[in-house]
Parts: C-alpha cells; sequence; structure tokens
C-alpha cells in the first residue's frame, strides 16, 4: 500500500464521520435485514489469501489511528465463497482476536468503499453493520461480488479478509473432449475425457456410458487400455441442484475385426414359407456385410431375396421369401474390415428346431425341465432323455404334444419324479412330418434338490468340475459351491445337526473373546 491510499483512507475517516453526525437519520442503520445463516453452496476458496499481512518496508509517519501497536490483532474469519440468488441474504464474517478489540474495519466492495467503522460511505440501503458482520441482501446483480474487511491498525499492518458472494448459476457444459481429439482408438490405448463445465455452486460431473452410470467423478474420464466393449457413446453430466443438469456426449470407436453372432443357428421353416436370418456384427471401421449360400454371394432380388438392416449397421437380416427346396440349408453371414474378416453359419430347416431348454430353477423334490421348440408343420412327437451322469443308457419319455403356444413355438414342460440323488443330464428332440430335429446338447442338472443332500451336493459338484459340459446351463457355478462349502451358513438348512468343526472353532474363539471383555470390564 501506498501513501496515497493511505491518506485517502484517512481523509475518508475524517468525512465520514463528519458527513455521518450531520445525518443520523440515514435509512441505513433502520433498515433491518434477515439474518441468513444459511450457508447452501459454500465452497472453500484457497486461491484467497488467509492472513496476507502488509509488510511494506518505506517509512511513513505517525498518522494512524490510535491504536495499541503491542496488541496482536488479526482477523480470525477465514475468506469464504457464499453462492446465493437475488433476493437472498448474506452475512459477511470480519472477526478478530482478541474479541474484546474493536478496530476500525473498512469494507469494500471490488475497490468502493462501503463502510468506515459503522460509518456508511457508499453502503446502501440493502446493507449493515452489525458486531463485524457485514449484512447484503442481494438486490441485483451488482451486490455480487468480492467484499474486502481490512482492519485500520497502522500503515505497516492492515490485514484483510476477503469473500466472494457468486450469483447461483444453471451448470453449463463448456467442452467435452477427447485428449488429442482421437475419438478412434486402437486396442491398448489410454482413453483420456476431459468435461468442462461451468455453474455455481461448482457442479458435480458423473460420467455415464449409453445411459449407464460409471463409477468415476470428476472433470476427467480415463481408461487405461482400452478394449473392444469400451466403444460406445460417453456422457458428462454436470449438476449442481440449480436448475437442469447439463449434460453432453461423445461417440468413442475401437478399431478391430468383425465380431459375428447369429441369433440362430438353425431356423426352422418351411415350402412356401418365408424365413428371417440375423447375424448381428461388430467392428470399426464399419464393415462390408456379405450373405452366402453354397460359397456364392447372394445379391437382393426382392421380392425373393432382401437385405435390411437395424442399429446402425449392427443387426443384419436376410429375409427369403417363399422357400423352395433348394432355399434349406447352409447360409454364411460374412463380415470384413481392414482389421480381418469373420463368419457365422446359419442352417435353415424343416425339421423341428429346440431352444430354450433350461435348467430346473426350483430347488424342490422334483426336476422340472422346460423348453421351447419351432415348427412351422404340427409336432407329432417330443421326446426327452435323461440318464445319471456315467451311465450308458439313456431313459427316454414322451412329453404330450400340445397345440403351438406362439405362432410356431410350442413350450414343453416335463416333471421327473423320484429321481435318486446325483447329477443327471438330460436331452430333447421332436418330431415333425419332415422327420426328427437334432438332439439339444446334453443339459446338466441335479436330481432330488431336497434340503438334506446339500451336504452330497458339493461333492457331486467337484466331480462335475472335470466334466466338460460346464456351460450356462449347468446348474451351479463350481465357485458358488466352493463358497458354499466353506461358509458356515450353507448348513443351516439342515438344522443345526451337522455344525461343523469350523464352526465349533469360531465358536470356542468368541468364548474366549467374551470371557476376555468381561474381565476388562471388572
Ligand atoms: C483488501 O484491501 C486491502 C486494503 O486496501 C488491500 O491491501 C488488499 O490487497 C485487498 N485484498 C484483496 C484480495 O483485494
Ligand atoms: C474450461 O473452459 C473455460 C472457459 O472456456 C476455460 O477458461 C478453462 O480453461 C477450461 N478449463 C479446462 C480445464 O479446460
Ligand atoms: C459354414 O458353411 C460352409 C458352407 O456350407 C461350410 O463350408 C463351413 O465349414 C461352415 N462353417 C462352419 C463354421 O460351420
Ligand atoms: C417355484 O416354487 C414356488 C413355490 O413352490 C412357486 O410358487 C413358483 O411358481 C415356482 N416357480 C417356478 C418357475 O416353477
Ligand atoms: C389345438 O388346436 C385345435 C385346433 O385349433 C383344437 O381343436 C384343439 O382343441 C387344441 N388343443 C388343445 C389341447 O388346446
Amino acid at each position: 500500500m501506498d501513501m496515497k491510499l493511505f491518506s485517502v483512507m484517512c481523509c475518508l475517516v475524517f468525512f465520514g464521520t463528519t458527513v455521518f453526525g450531520a445525518t443520523t437519520s440515514r435509512e441505513v442503520r433502520s433498515k433491518t435485514l434477515d439474518e441468513d445463516e444459511d450457508t447452501y453452496g459454500e465452497l472453500k476458496d484457497t486461491d484467497i489469501q488467509k492472513d496476507d499481512y502488509y509488510d511494506g518496508d518505506e517509512d511513513v509517519e505517525e498518522e494512524a489511528p490510535e491504536e495499541d501497536n503491542n496488541v496482536d490483532l488479526r482477523i480470525t474469519s477465514q475468506p469464504q465463497t457464499i453462492v446465493k440468488k437475488l433476493g437472498d441474504n448474506v452475512r459477511l464474517p470480519c472477526l478478530v482476536s482478541p474479541e474484546k478489540a474493536d478496530p476500525i474495519r473498512v469494507w469494500r466492495k471490488d475497490t468502493e468503499v462501503l463502510y468506515q467503522g459503522s460509518v456508511p460511505v457508499s453502503g446502501s440501503r440493502n446493507m449493515k453493520i452489525d458486531n463485524g458482520f457485514l449484512h447484503i441482501q442481494l438486490r441485483d446483480v451488482g451486490d455480487f461480488g468480492e467484499y474486502n474487511c481490512t482492519l485500520i491498525l497502522n500503515e505497516h499492518d492492515n490485514p484483510f479478509v476477503v469473500h466472494k458472494v457468486l450469483q447461483q448459476e444453471e451448470p453449463r457444459i463448456i467442452s467435452l473432449t477427447v485428449d488429442n481429439e482421437q475419438s478412434v482408438l486402437d486396442i491398448g490405448d489410454t482413453l483420456t475425457l476431459n468435461c468442462n463445465a461451468t455453474g455455481a455452486p461448482r457442479p458435480r460431473i458423473s460420467w455415464h456410458k449409453n445411459n449407464e452410470r460409471l463409477g468415476t467423478e470428476g472433470e476427467t474420464f480415463i481408461i487405461q487400455s482400452v478394449k473392444v466393449k469400451h466403444a460406445g457413446s460417453y456422457r458428462c453430466l454436470a449438476d449442481n441442484k440449480i436448475g437442469k443438469p447439463a449434460h453432453d456426449h461423445i461417440d468413442i470407436f475401437i478399431n478391430h475385426k468383425p465380431i459375428v453372432n447369429v441369433e440362430k443357428y438353425i431356423v426352422n421353416s418351411d415350402h412356401k414359407s418365408n424365413v428371417e436370418l440375423v447375424c448381428h456384427v461388430s467392428a470399426y471401421p464399419p464393415p462390408a456385410v456379405l450373405w452366402q449360400k453354397n460359397g456364392m454371394n447372394l445379391e437382393q432380388n426382392e421380392p425373393k431375396i432382401k437385405f435390411a438392416n437395424e442399429r446402425n449397421n449392427q443387426r443384419n437380416i436376410l429375409l427369403i421369401s417363399d422357400l423352395q427346396e433348394e432355399d434349406f440349408g447352409d447360409y454364411t453371414c460374412l463380415a470384413q474390415n481392414n482389421f480381418g474378416r469373420s463368419t457365422q453359419n446359419v442352417t435353415v430347416v424343416k425339421t423341428p428346431v429346440v431352444r430354450h431348454f433350461q435348467k430346473p430353477h426350483n430347488e424342490t423334490k422334483d426336476a422340472v425341465l422346460m423348453w421351447k421348440v419351432d415348427s412351422k408343420q404340427p409336432i407329432s412327437m417330443h421326446e426327452l432323455q435323461y440318464r445319471k451322469k456315467g451311465e450308458p443308457n439313456w431313459k427316454t419319455v414322451t412329453p404330450d404334444v400340445t397345440n403351438a403356444t406362439e405362432g410356431d413355438t410350442y413350450t414343453i414342460k416335463y416333471v421327473l419324479t423320484g429321481l435318486d440323488p446325483g447329477l443327471y443330464e438330460a436331452r430333447v428332440r421332436s418330431q415333425n412330418i419332415h422327420g426328427w430335429s437334432n438332439y439339444s446338447p446334453p443339459l446338466p442338472f441335479e436330481g432330488v434338490l431336497a434340503k438334506h443332500t446339500a451336504h452330497q451336493k458339493s461333492k457331486y459338484h467337484k466331480k462335475d468340475q472335470k466334466g466338460k459340459d460346464q456351460k450356462d446351463m449347468s446348474l451351479d457355478t463350481p465357485a458358488q459351491h466352493r463358497s458354499e462349502e466353506s461358509s458356515l451358513g450353507a448348513s443351516t438348512h439342515s438344522g443345526s445337526v451337522r455344525r461343523s468343526p469350523l464352526s465349533m472353532q469360531i465358536f470356542a474363539v468368541g468364548a474366549i473373546l467374551f470371557s476376555l471383555l468381561v474381565h476388562v470390564r471388572q
């Protein structure tokens, strides 16, 4: 601070005192403001100096107000950033230590002096001074800004505190960017997204992908080594509870060879009927997708052969109308881009097709088997075969044939009762006028799921782990079993009869701890 400023301040003190003496009836003091302690949206603001005492080295004559320079007077109030809306009240503290001291406080808004002690200089009707606090009713946007409270001790020592009063502002996204503007990445690259948002209070930023919330919060989102599955649309959402959250999105692509999947490997149809083959392709850059029959590319030839695609070319459909004998057989879906080519076959047949052979869901005494069969022609017979694992011969049953439930789909439910405990497998097939379907892949299941067999169950599962048909059709995953074996709770349905040695140990340790605790409390 320089000499000039200091003398200006002294003049102001003098002027203010005189003027104020003559105009005691000013409304300034009569205006009562509600004390508003609401600190919603307050943020710690670290870029404001806290104890920045002036320590200039100029020698200036002793003109300062008569204060005891030996007292170590300081401001105890911390700088605050307060977010408010028009019409709100704020109370800005400028408390000092020692509390008894009552130094002259100069309050400024930006550069304008508002108060000199309790004397209003340009402080207006919506402000008031009270015990070291400046109360403001925020009437117009000019009331937002920085408020500086400075103590006038002497020209060397003028501690101050500055509070920021910000106007509430809805969140807004300034930019959502990917590092190096590379929205196409190779497998193994690092993906870095930056979301720059404004708003007061400062908005909280969350990340979402394809409408699923990701764990990360904050301006930056990073995936160290991207895989194919990380391709997609990323969204950043900024929310500060003022107004609606703001959001923006960016699409990220990962270069890779096509991944091809068909919806059904075998499709049932019949002479003169139509058929729809569906092939899902994921690839970047966008691949060329072809359908082939006997190694020959198919050409669109409406109404006989029609291509369609959905979901941004990811779902590719081949429609064949009015099927003739030569239209049955194997079709190939082929997708190719710079990174490679992939294919999958679909077979069109007249015989029934078994689908959705499901594991029994209820833990009852009986094994309830359910599956579906597609057939354009009426089904003449269903067959269910089952055997205990390891036995050579299948037992065959023929579930009743019911009418198709939806279109050409039959739903079959069969209950196998009175099975001995053990691991079983089952397979099914169905017949129509064109012949038998293939057997479904064998479905492993457990005979007699009654509660008292829990102990044996785990033994069978260990055996099963070595078996090869541990597909999604299997009853339980080995992991579930391991945890069941090691957890004490697993034996609880069978009552307390089979308390394991481990639980005994835990019980003993518990008892010792309890007795120690009792001992200590005495
Ligand atoms: C507050 O006012 C004092 C006195 O004029 C000045 O020295 C100081 O730099 C001001 N602080 C800020 C952050 O403006
Ligand atoms: C965010 O945007 C503002 C306004 O354009 C800019 O001043 C600031 O530097 C940006 N921040 C980052 C981290 O990019
Ligand atoms: C797909 O069908 C073609 C033509 O019938 C055949 O040559 C090829 O081996 C089949 N591919 C697979 C994976 O079954
Ligand atoms: C499972 O059993 C419960 C009670 O026995 C029964 O209400 C429910 O329908 C069964 N669920 C299935 C899918 O069979
Ligand atoms: C099956 O459909 C036929 C003809 O629509 C009908 O006569 C018959 O009663 C149906 N059978 C059953 C079990 O619903």
